[in-house]
């Protein structure tokens, strides 16, 4: 079922900056897992999700199809770079909207059906709080379903060994430490 049919391509929309043209690339290659999460969570139409760290719209158009015309969802990023390009891509949606907001900030009580994040909990310096507020956020027996890499198998699993991909197992796990202590720009 799709209902995103008046979403924009990335090629009707005129100034997408690099930093948003990666996270669209990147959604693109993850999709088929991501749909697999959902799916195996329990996704489903009708149903009412928040998505926190919406990015550049493509995990909350992928949600709009599994809950189809009767279901609802709701992104959230606290970039307003991200959230004025997810809403030009968007197009016009109806069970589809952002909000400009801090996930951290999240205060809701059983509102929603379902809470995601994909590529997100990661970045955080508590990521536990955020679980924590993700889970309030839904109603009893609601599905919350984070997807995100685990850099604590280090150094990644090869066979050969390969010592260059040691080398970028190490340089990722700590950037993503250093992210973590704060630093970085605020929209990765
Ligand atoms: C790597 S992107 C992933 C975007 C999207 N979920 C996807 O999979 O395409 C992480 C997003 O989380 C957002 N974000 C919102 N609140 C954040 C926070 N407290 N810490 C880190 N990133 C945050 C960033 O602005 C960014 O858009």
């Amino acid at each position: 079922m799709s209902v995103a049919t008046s979403a924009k391509t990335t090629d009707e929309i005129e100034t997408i900056d690099g930093e948003r043209q990666r996270l669209i690339h990147q959604s693109r290659l993850f999709r088929p897992f991501t749909k697999r999460l959902f799916l195996d969570a329990g996704i489903g139409p009708g149903m009412r999700v928040l998505e926190l760290g919406s990015g550049a719209g493509d995990v909350a158009l992928l949600l709009a199809e599994l809950v189809g015309p009767t279901g609802a969802v709701v992104g959230m990023d606290r970039d307003p770079r991200a959230i004025d390009l997810a809403r030009a891509r968007e197009g016009d949606i109806p069970t589809i909207s952002f909000v400009e907001r801090d996930p951290r900030d999240l205060d809701v009580d059983g509102e929603f059906d379902a809470c995601v994040g994909c590529l997100f909990v990661t970045l955080e310096s508590d990521p536990l709080m955020i679980v924590r507020r993700a889970v309030r956020s839904v109603r009893p027996g609601g599905v919350v379903a984070f997807q995100d890499m685990d850099f604590t198998v280090m150094p990644p699993p090869s066979w050969p060994a390969s010592p260059l991909l040691n080398l970028c197992g190490d340089l990722v796990d700590r950037a993503f430490r250093w992210r973590r202590r704060g630093h970085g720009p605020r929209h990765l």
